[in-house]
């Protein structure tokens, strides 16, 4: 069974890559290198260069390597540029999906799974967000994130599709330091550019009803992102011919760390000492986002490993590797 792997030359995809060709399973990789490195990609894995809007290309890849399944994880992630370009969100996002979508019915290719976000939930109101939680996302990048999930879920019901969409919480961290997020605009980097130019890193708002007053989300390493991939794999791999698997996920650690947490541990990581200062709130933050992972862990038998400490210190090595 070879799956296909939209993206796969991206951050996360790289790990996903990473993750499922050292346990055996046959990959090709489609990226358009917009984001994406060729340095992610192990030896030996093929890449077809070229946009999911491709559909002759993506009809010739499913054909030539005789695919059997789609990861599809190439996506526009940027919440602020989606607020000013909704159209060319909806367009990468959704059109490139449904785009898949039409080439993998047309192929008979029966297993689908769907990058997906803890962006569609919004502001959530409760303390361990779960998939049952009201979607309402604050932004056109987790509209497009809900509306990708729609469109997989009835295309499965219409074509008899399995499928998994996998709704990441905070990803930072790296495998190994070459494989780390050149164009990552999150906390992790954030304060480490701020704190390699010695400047004191901004903490957005201390004045949210959490402990430290500062927002809390739930931060997960990317390989445990990717073990999460292929678990979904296995999973759809071990599917009986007539059962169709309907699932949708969180990826999350079930433990919320707050920006204060963060800054320390960072700050402990990389040596440099510098007092954060704090800043207004950033427009759309919710104060805590912090996922169930119950789920996962009864569908998938997955659970995270790592903690903080290795996403820091992984993600510093990565900074290190970038900025030498
Ligand atoms: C985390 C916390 C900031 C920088 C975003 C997307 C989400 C998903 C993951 C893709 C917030 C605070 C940040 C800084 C700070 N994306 N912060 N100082 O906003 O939780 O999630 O990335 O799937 O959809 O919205 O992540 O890393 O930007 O911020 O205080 O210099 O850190 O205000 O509370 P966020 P983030």
């Amino acid at each position: 069974m070879t799956w296909l792997i939209t993206g796969g030359a991206g951050y996360i995809g790289g790990h996903v890559v990473r993750e499922l060709a050292a346990a055996g399973v046959p990959v090709v990789v489609l990226d358009d290198l917009s984001s994406g490195r060729t340095a992610h990609l192990p030896p030996g894995v093929p890449l077809v260069t070229g946009s999911t809007l491709d559909r002759p290309l993506l009809d010739r890849t499913l054909a030539e390597h005789r695919v059997t399944g789609v990861l599809h994880l190439a996506a526009r992630k940027q919440v602020g540029e989606s607020v000013e370009r909704p159209l060319f969100y909806y367009h990468e996002n959704v059109e490139g999906l449904r785009t898949v979508l039409a080439a993998a019915v047309d192929a008979g290719v029966g297993r689908v799974v769907l990058s997906s976000s803890a962006a569609v939930y919004g502001m959530p109101d409760v303390d361990l967000v779960d998939e049952s939680t009201p979607c309402l996302p604050m932004n056109p990048y987790g509209e497009t994130k809900l509306a990708g999930e729609w469109l997989l879920n009835a295309c499965a019901a219409a074509h008899g599709l399995s499928a998994v969409s996998l709704r990441y919480f905070n990803v930072a961290g790296a495998a190994a330091p070459e494989l780390s997020d050149p164009g990552a605009a999150n906390l992790v980097p954030l304060v480490f550019r701020r704190l390699t130019a010695g400047l004191p890193p901004l903490v957005f708002g201390d004045d949210y009803p959490t402990p430290d007053g500062t927002c809390v989300r739930d931060y997960i390493h990317v390989s445990d992102v990717a073990s999460a991939h292929l678990a979904a794999v296995r999973r759809l791999e071990a599917a009986g011919p007539a059962e169709r698997v309907r699932l949708t996920l969180n990826i999350g650690t079930g433990r919320g760390a707050s920006v204060l947490e963060m800054v320390d541990e960072i700050t402990e990581v990389t040596g440099i000492r510098i007092a954060p200062e704090t800043a207004p709130r950033r427009p759309g933050d919710p104060a805590r986002v912090v996922a169930s992972a119950e789920l996962i862990r009864r569908e998938l038998g997955w659970s995270a490993r790592h903690d903080v400490r290795s996403m820091v210190t992984s993600a510093w090595a990565g900074w290190q590797h970038l900025h030498p």
